[in-house]
């Protein structure tokens, strides 16, 4: 029986922090065995807060080598980047031409940028249509997301439905895979962590930095029991002893930061360790995004060539 199809992206702003590791990318991770697996860079979704030519396309190399640094297999995994597939953004506009306005001012994303006052751009607008395109187009099952990301899983059904009503059934449903205890990683604040908030602890960064962030984190005065250290430390560390050693150190907020400082030291080193090998060697890291570009690439014109017959687009037999 073949393997159901998982597909998920991360966007290449900046670098991958421990939330989007523990929120998504570690189940990319112990996925990939399981299924069929899509792992894209989002490119084109960051180009709607990134204009540096620059630094974007080392921001896509990074994310790459930290995609392979955490142990995502080329040989398992199709790995790309979301440009490589310019059959997303022809399929988003067909979207575009069946998805009403007042729908798309529904997104979270759209209206908490709305409600800060934000400047928003066409394509932040639109951004879980091309969403949609990227998932709907490779036919996912499975999308495993942090919670941030939930609505716009519901987004590319919806728009599944609405073209499988319009035109016929060519769309599957994908669901949405959110493992419930690192649905929404906090970060440095007590907030979700995430890089427009400034409250993020890289996940590939060295230990000084890590150890400045961690002492950084916010603690308030009325408890023994630092919860935003403590929010953090639960991912690197099981219940029990967790509990073992906060008891034992009540009151004592600079030892627990510096256990947990400690505790990602000896979680993410020998990920960085992987990661120094990767990147010394670039062109091998070029090659895996060419190959599983244009396997991505192959199955998402097939898709797009159904698309367009049933569309009207496609004239010459
Ligand atoms: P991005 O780059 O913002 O985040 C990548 C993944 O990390 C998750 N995440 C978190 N999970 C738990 N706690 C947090 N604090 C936290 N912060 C981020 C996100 O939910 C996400 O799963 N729009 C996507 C990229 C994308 C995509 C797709 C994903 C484009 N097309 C199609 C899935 C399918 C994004 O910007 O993720």
């Amino acid at each position: 029986m073949s393997k159901k199809i998982l597909l998920s992206g991360v966007k290449p702003t900046g670098r991958p922090h421990i939330g989007n590791y523990f929120g998504a990318m570690k189940q990319f991770v112990d996925l990939q065995d399981e299924y069929e697996c899509y792992i894209f860079i989002a490119d084109l979704h960051a180009l709607t807060t990134l204009h540096d030519p620059k630094e974007l396309a080392s921001n896509v190399i990074d994310v790459a080598t930290d995609y392979l640094a955490i142990g995502l297999d080329p040989e398992k995994v199709i790995l790309f980047k979301q440009s490589d597939v310019p059959e997303v953004t022809e399929l988003s506009w067909i979207f575009n031409t069946l998805t009403t306005m007042p729908y798309l001012e529904r997104a979270h994303a759209y209206k908490d940028a709305m409600a800060k006052g934000r400047e928003v751009n066409v394509g932040t607008f639109d951004y879980p249509i091309l969403m949609a395109a990227d998932i709907l187009i490779q036919d996912a099952d499975m999308v495993p997301v942090g919670q941030d990301q939930k609505q716009h899983v519901e987004y590319a059904r919806d728009t599944a439905e609405k073209f499988n009503r319009t035109y016929g059934k060519i769309f599957k449903l994908p669901e949405v895979l959110i493992e419930k205890n690192v649905a929404v990683v906090p970060g440095t604040d007590g907030e979700k962590m995430s890089k427009s908030h400034d409250n993020t602890i890289p996940l590939f960064a060295d230990p000084d930095k890590i150890q400045k962030i961690v002492m950084s984190i916010v603690t308030d005065s009325v408890s023994d029991i630092p919860k935003n250290v403590y929010a953090i430390h639960r991912l690197f560390k099981d219940e029990k002893s967790l509990t073992a050693l906060y008891e034992e150190n009540r009151g004592k907020y600079k030892i627990l930061k510096e256990a947990l400082f400690n505790d990602i030291v000896d979680f993410v080193s020998p990920l960085g360790a992987r990661r120094a090998e990767l990147a010394a060697k670039p062109e091998k890291l070029l090659e895996v995004l060419k190959i599983g570009g244009s396997k991505a690439r192959e199955r998402a014109a097939r898709k797009m060539e159904s698309v367009r017959k049933l569309v009207g687009l496609s004239i010459y037999s």
